[in-house]
C-alpha cells in the first residue's frame, strides 16, 4: 500500500478544496477592486461551496502522470471558473431558470441579469487569461492548456454544444441517441478536459493522455447520470439546487430515457470502465479510483 492511501477520504477531500479556493483566491481579483459589482457577483457564486470535482480530477491526473506538479492548483482552478460561469449562465431565466444554486439565491436573483451574464462572461475570460500566463511552464503547454479547455467549452462537441441539444430537446422525442448527445459535450466535454489538463501539465506520453481520455469520458458520463438521477430522487435542501426540474421541463435526461433502474446499473458500468482504464498507473492512481467511486456514489 503506498502512503498516500492512508489518509482518509474526507480528509484527502478537504485538502483538495482548500488548494482549489486557495488557488481561486489568487487568480480572481477581490470584491473590493474597482468595479466592484462584477468581482462580488463572480466570488458570490465562486465560493458558494462547489464540490470543487473539477480541479481535482485535473491535479490527481496530473500526480498520476507526475512528471510535473508544482503549481497544477492554478491550472486546475481555471476549469472551477468555467465550470461556475456554466452554472451562473444556465440558471438564467432564458436557460433553466433557478433561483437556487449551491443553497443560495443565484446570481441574477441576487445581482440581476445584467451582471449575471457579465460574471459569467468574466469567469470564462478569465480562466484563459490564468492559464496564457501560468508562471513556470513552457509556451507550447501553456498554449496546449488553453487549446484544451477552450474546445471542451465550445460549440464542437463542447459544453455549447451541449446546452443547445439540452434547450432543443426540451421539445423534441427523447431518444438515446439525442440523450448520448447531450450528455457526451454538455457535461462529458469539461470533464474530460479536466483530467486531459493535468496530464498535459504533467507532460503525459500519447498513450498516459489517451488512458486517462478515456477515464474522463467514463467518469464525465457517470457524472452526468448521476445528476439526473439525484434531480429526481433527493431534496432542494439536500441538493443546494431545485430539485424535479428536469421534469417539470421536459428535459432528456437517463431516467427519462431509460428509467431509474437502468440509469443506475448505467452509471455502474461506466464506474467499472472508468477503473478498468487506469491500469496502467499503480498506486499513482490511487485518488483517481477514489474520484470516479465519489462522483458515481454521491448524494450532492
Ligand atoms: C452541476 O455540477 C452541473 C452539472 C454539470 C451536472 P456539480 O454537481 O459539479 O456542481 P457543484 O460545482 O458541486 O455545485
Ligand atoms: C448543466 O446541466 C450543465 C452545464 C453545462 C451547466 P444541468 O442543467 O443538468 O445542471 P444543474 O442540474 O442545473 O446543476
Ligand atoms: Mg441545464
Ligand atoms: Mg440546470
Ligand atoms: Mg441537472
Amino acid at each position: 500500500m503506498s502512503t498516500t492511501t492512508v489518509v482518509p477520504l474526507s480528509e484527502y477531500m478537504r485538502e483538495q478544496v482548500k488548494l482549489a479556493d486557495e488557488a481561486l483566491h489568487r487568480v480572481v481579483p477581490a470584491d473590493s477592486h474597482s468595479p466592484e459589482t462584477i468581482h462580488k457577483a463572480m466570488r458570490y457564486s465562486l465560493f458558494a461551496g462547489g464540490k470543487r470535482v473539477r480541479p481535482m480530477l485535473c491535479m490527481e491526473a496530473c500526480r498520476a502522470v507526475g512528471r510535473r506538479v508544482e503549481g497544477i492548483e492554478t491550472a486546475a482552478c481555471t476549469l472551477e471558473l468555467v465550470h461556475t460561469y456554466s452554472l451562473i449562465h444556465d440558471d438564467l431565466p432564458a436557460i433553466d431558470n433557478d433561483d437556487l444554486r449551491r443553497g443560495r439565491p443565484t446570481n441574477h436573483v441576487v445581482f440581476g441579469e445584467a451582471m449575471a451574464v457579465l460574471a459569467g462572461d468574466a469567469l470564462l475570460t478569465l480562466s484563459f487569461e490564468v492559464l496564457a500566463k501560468l508562471p513556470g511552464v513552457p509556451a507550447e503547454t501553456r498554449a496546449a492548456l488553453v487549446l484544451e479547455l477552450a474546445s471542451s467549452a465550445g460549440t464542437v462537441e463542447g459544453m455549447i454544444a451541449g446546452q443547445v441539444r439540452d434547450i432543443e430537446g426540451e421539445k423534441a422525442e427523447p431518444t438515446p441517441e439525442r440523450l448520448h448527445a447531450i450528455h457526451r459535450a454538455k457535461t462529458g466535454a469539461l470533464l474530460r478536459a479536466s483530467v486531459r489538463m493535468g496530464a498535459i501539465y504533467a507532460g503525459a506520453t500519447p498513450d498516459e493522455l489517451d488512458a486517462l481520455s478515456r477515464y474522463g469520458e467514463h467518469v464525465g458520463l457517470a457524472f452526468q447520470i448521476v445528476d439526473d438521477i439525484l434531480d429526481m430522487e433527493e431534496s432542494s435542501e439536500a441538493l443546494g439546487k431545485t430539485a424535479g426540474k428536469d421534469a417539470a421541463q421536459h428535459k432528456i435526461t437517463f431516467p427519462a430515457v431509460y428509467g431509474l433502474d437502468a440509469s443506475r446499473r448505467m452509471a455502474e458500468a461506466e464506474l467499472t470502465a472508468a477503473h478498468e482504464t487506469l491500469a496502467r498507473f499503480g498506486d499513482r492512481a490511487y485518488w483517481l479510483h477514489q474520484l470516479a467511486d465519489l462522483i458515481v456514489h454521491r448524494k450532492t
